[in-house]
C-alpha cells in the first residue's frame, strides 16, 4: 500500500468507527441485511425499511431513477443517512455482453479480461449498480456442472491470474472513481467440486486439495484487493460453506488477514436448516453470524433473530460490530457517503463503439480452434460459390449471449449469419437453413432442407452447440454430448461430401468424440456475446486468426469425467503399452489384474482435447529448451527458456505455457502443474526466445500437515503450446541449510 492509500484507509477506519458508535443494534442488523428490490419502483414496505435503517443493501434494481430514490430514502430520510450497496450479477458484461467467463479465460489474457470487467462496471454503474457478484472463481473440473460456463476453468493458477485481473477491472485503481464497482469473489469455497456435477450438491475435499486447488484463486482475489466475497451454497465435508468457521474465520480472516465483506448466497443462511446443519432460522442466523457472514442475502434470519441472539449473549456485540465494519468500509471506499446518487448523463452510452470493439476483441481472443484438418480453415470467400450456413445458433441474437445476461441487450447482438453476409457481400452466396428448431429439438423434419443446401454448397458452416439456458446456475447435464438431433444433423450434412466446419457455441466442454469425426474443422467459440457474429465471421474468413487455448479439458465421452490435466500419477499409471481396449479382450478371458493400469476399457485414456490446447492458422515449433542452472537453491531463482518459431504460413499469436512436476512429495503431486504463461506474437518465420523465472515459492504446496512447504528434490519442467507438450527438462531444488 502506498502512504496515501494507507492514510486513506486509516481515515476510512476512523469514519467507520465513528458511525458505528452512533448506531443502534437494529441499525447495525439493518446493515447486515440485503433484500431483493422490486424492479422499477419502490414498494411501501421497502420504502419504510430503508427509511427505518433496516436495510444495508438491495440487489436486482437497475432502473437508475429507482436506485436514486432508494439512495435518497437511505441518505436523506433514515436517521443516520447511510447509503445502500446496490448489487447485481454483472458477470460478463452489462448491456454490451462479452464472452462467457470460460470463453474469456480461453484468451489467457489478463489485460483483455480486465478491460471487459471495466466496461461491464462502467455500464452497470451508469444504472446505479455499485456492486457486482463476480468474478466466479470456483475451480471447475466437471463440465456436467452448468456453472463451468461462469468459471475461469480447471486450473488454480490460470483462474487466479484472470480472477485477479477481473477484480482490478471492476474495482479500477480506486473504488471511489466513477465507473468502479465493488467485486465479489465467489463462491467461497469448494462449490466446483459439487458431486456428479449436479448443482448445489455436496463437496468432499481433503484439506490439502482444498488449499492446493480450490483456495488459491480466492487468495489471488484477496491479494488483488477484492472488496467482497460470497459464500457457497454447498457444504464442505459436511459443514455448509455459509456456516464454515474453518473457511470464514481460520482461512479468510486469520490466515489471509482479509477484512472484505462476506455476503451469503441467496437464502443460503436459511438453507442451513435444510442441509440439516441447524434446527431452525434462529439457529441458522447464529451459525452464520458466528462463522463470520457479514450480510444475509434475500432471507431474513438476521433481521428476525440476530437481536435476540445478541440479547441472549450467543452472538456478541463485538461480532456484530465486526460485520458492520466490513459493510460500512466498502460503502466508504466506494465514496457513497460523498456521492450516493448516479447521474447517467455522466457516463458514455452503453454499447458504444469502443465497448463493442472490446467485446469483438474478446470474442476473437476467446475462440479456440480445436481441429483443422488439411487447413480447412480459413475459408477463402473468393473461391467459394455458395456457403451453406446451418444450425439453430447461426442467427440467434439472444442465445449467443450465454448465461447471466439479465441486462444484456440482444438488440445489439450481431449473429454469425448476418456478419458473414456483411463481410462477404457479393463475393459468394451465403445461404441459410436452420436444420433443427433449437439445440434440443429431436425431430429430423428440417434436415432435408439443410442437406439439400449443403449438397449445392462448396462448404457447410454448422453453428451448433447449446443454447444459453443449458448451462449456468442450476443447469447441469448428465450427458454432455451435443443435445437433441444436432449430431445426426451434422452427420447428415457431412454425408453430402461437402466440407464441414463446425462452429461450437457452448457453455461447457462437450463430449464430442463421435461428433468431431464429421467435421474437418472445429472452432469452439463458447457463448461469444454481443459481437460474436463479426468475430466468428472474421475468424472463419481469415481476417483474424484464432489464438485461444482451452482453460478446461474436453473429454471424449461423459464417463471420463472428472478428467483434468493436473491429476496425480497413481501407482499404476496407464501407458500405451498397458492399455487394453474392450474389443481386444478374448471371450472367456480369465481374470487378470497383474500388470494392469488405470484406464477405462471402453474409451481411450486421453482426453479429446487437453487443457491448454488450441490451434491457429500457422504452426509454431518449440526448440532448444534450456535452464539457467540445473540446481535451484532455496534463496535463488531459475530461468527456463525456449525458442518459439513460427514455421507456418502466416503471422500468429501463441500462448506459451510452462508446466512443472514435483517428482516426489510429502503428498503425491500432480503429473503437471501450470506455473506461468505468456502470449507471444510471431510474424511469419519469426523465432523468439521466451523465458520464465521460477523461484522456490512457485514450487510450494500444502502437504500432509496442511502447511505450505517447499521440498528439495527433482522437478521436471515442460514448455509448450498445451498441457500435453513433450518438450521437457529437469532441475533439482536444493536446501543448502540442511546439507
Ligand atoms: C445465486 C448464485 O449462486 C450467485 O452466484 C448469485 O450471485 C446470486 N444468486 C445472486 O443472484
Amino acid at each position: 500500500m502506498t502512504r496515501a492509500a494507507s492514510l486513506r484507509a486509516a481515515s476510512i477506519e476512523q469514519q467507520v468507527n465513528a458511525l458505528l458508535e452512533r448506531m443502534t443494534l437494529e441499525e447495525k442488523i439493518g446493515q447486515m441485511s440485503q433484500v431483493n428490490a422490486a424492479g422499477g419502483h419502490v414498494p411501501a414496505h421497502l420504502r419504510e425499511a430503508v427509511r427505518g435503517g433496516r436495510i444495508g443493501s438491495v440487489l436486482n434494481e437497475v432502473d437508475v431513477t429507482t436506485v436514486n430514490e432508494l439512495q435518497r430514502l437511505a441518505v436523506e430520510e433514515s436517521r443516520l443517512g447511510i447509503p445502500l450497496l446496490v448489487g447485481r450479477d454483472v458477470i460478463h458484461g452489462f448491456k454490451t455482453v462479452f464472452p462467457i467467463p470460460i470463453g474469456q479465460a480461453s484468451s489467457w489474457d489478463p489485460t483483455l479480461v480486465s478491460t471487459g470487467a471495466r466496461i461491464a462496471a462502467d455500464e452497470a454503474a451508469a444504472h446505479g449498480v455499485n456492486w457486482t457478484f463476480a468474478p466466479m472463481i470456483d475451480i471447475a473440473r466437471d463440465p456436467r456442472w452448468g456453472r463451468v460456463a461462469e468459471s475461469l476453468g480447471e486450473d488454480p493458477y490460470l483462474a487466479g491470474v484472470l480472477g485477479a485481473a477481473m477484480v482490478r477491472g471492476f474495482q479500477g485503481d480506486d473504488l471511489a472513481d466513477r465507473g468502479s464497482i465493488a467485486a465479489c469473489a465467489k463462491h467461497f469455497a469448494g462449490y466446483g467440486a459439487s458431486e456428479s456435477g449436479r448443482d448445489y450438491n455436496s463437496t468432499n475435499i481433503p484439506e490439502n486439495e482444498l488449499r492446493n486447488v480450490y483456495l488459491p484463486p480466492f487468495k489471488a482475489a484477496v491479494d488483488a484487493g477484492v472488496a467482497t466475497l460470497m459464500t457457497s451454497f454447498s457444504d464442505l465435508d459436511g459443514v455448509p460453506a455459509t456456516a464454515n468457521t474453518f473457511l470464514l474465520r481460520d482461512v479468510l480472516r486469520d490466515e489471509w488477514r482479509s477484512d472484505a465483506l462476506v455476503v451469503s448466497d441467496w437464502e443460503s443462511i436459511r438453507q442451513l436448516a435444510v442441509h440439516g446443519f441447524t434446527e431452525d432460522d434462529r439457529d441458522s442466523a447464529y451459525q452464520a453470524a458466528n462463522a463470520g457472514v457479514d450480510m444475509e442475502m434475500a432471507s431474513t434470519t438476521y433481521a428476525d433473530h440476530l437481536a435476540s441472539l445478541v440479547h441472549d449473549k450467543r452472538i456478541s456485540m463485538q461480532q456484530v460490530d465486526t460485520a458492520v465494519r466490513n459493510v460500512l468500509r466498502v460503502k466508504f471506499r466506494l465514496g457513497l457517503f460523498d456521492e450516493p446518487y448516479t447521474d447517467p448523463a455522466a457516463f458514455l452510452p452503453a454499447a458504444n463503439d469502443a465497448h463493442l470493439q472490446a467485446a469483438y476483441d474478446a470474442a476473437v481472443a476467446s475462440a479456440v480452434l480445436l481441429k483443422n484438418d488439411d487447413w480447412a480453415l480459413p475459408l477463402h470467400a473468393d473461391q467459394l460459390g455458395t456457403i451453406a450456413v446451418i444450425g439453430p445458433l447461426a442467427d440467434d441474437p439472444y442465445e449467443q449471449l450465454g448465461t447471466w445476461v439479465f441486462d444484456g441487450d440482444a438488440s445489439h447482438s450481431r449473429t454469425v449469419l448476418r456478419a458473414l453476409r456483411e463481410r462477404i457481400g457479393d463475393r459468394a452466396d451465403v445461404a441459410y437453413a436452420r436444420g433443427v428448431a433449437t439445440t434440443r429439438s429431436r425431430g429430423h423434419d428440417d434436415f432435408a432442407e439443410a442437406v439439400a443446401l449443403a449438397e449445392r454448397a462448396d462448404v457447410a458452416v454448422l453453428v451448433l452447440g447449446e443454447e444459453a439456458i443449458l448451462s449456468g446456475e442450476a443447469h447441469c447435464r448428465a450427458d454432455i454430448t451435443l443435445p437433441g438431433a444436432q449430431e445426426a444433423l451434422l452427420k447428415a450434412v457431412a454425408a453430402t461430401g461437402t466440407k464441414v466446419i463446425l462452429v461450437l457455441m457452448t457453455g461447457r466442454p462437450l463430449a464430442l468424440e463421435s461428433a468431431v469425426r464429421h467435421a474437418h474443422a472445429v472452432l469452439c467459440v463458447w457463448h461469444p456475446g454481443t459481437m460474436g457474429g463479426p468475430a466468428i465471421a472474421d475468424l472463419l474468413l481469415g481476417e483474424r486468426a484464432p489464438s485461444g487455448k482451452l482453460p478446461v479439458t474436453f473429454p471424449r465421452v461423459t464417463g471420463q469425467i472428472p478428467i483434468y490435466y493436473a491429476h496425480r500419477n497413481t501407482g499404476k499409471p496407464v501407458t500405451h503399452e498397458s492399455y487394453v481396449f474392450i474389443d481386444d479382450i478374448e471371450a472367456r478371458a480369465p481374470q487378470v489384474s497383474v500388470g494392469n493400469t488405470s484406464f477405462h476399457l471402453d474409451t481411450a485414456f486421453t482426453p479429446l482435447y487437453p487443457f491448454g490446447h488450441g490451434l491457429s492458422y500457422s504452426h509454431v515449433e518449440y526448440e532448444h529448451l534450456w535452464t539457467s542452472t540445473a540446481v535451484l537453491r532455496m534463496n535463488g531463482s531459475l530461468t527456463i527458456g525456449v525458442d518459439v518459431v513460427n514455421v507456418g504460413p502466416r503471422d500468429t499469436t501463441e500462448i506459451v505455457q510452462l508446466y512443472v512436476r514435483d517428482l516426489v512429495g510429502d503428498i503425491t503431486r500432480p503429473v503437471r502443474e501450470l506455473k506461468a504463461f505468456t502470449r507471444v506474437s510471431l510474424a511469419r518465420g519469426e523465432r523468439r526466445q521466451v523465458e520464465f523465472t521460477l523461484t522456490p515459492r512457485d514450487l510450494a504446496f500444502f502437504g500432509r500437515a496442511h502447511r505450505l512447504i517447499v521440498e528439495p528434490g527433482r522437478f521436471h519442467a515442460w514448455i509448450g503450446g498445451s498441457s500435453a507438450t513433450e518438450l521437457r527438462t529437469e532441475f533439482v531444488l536444493v536446501d543448502d541449510s540442511t546439507r
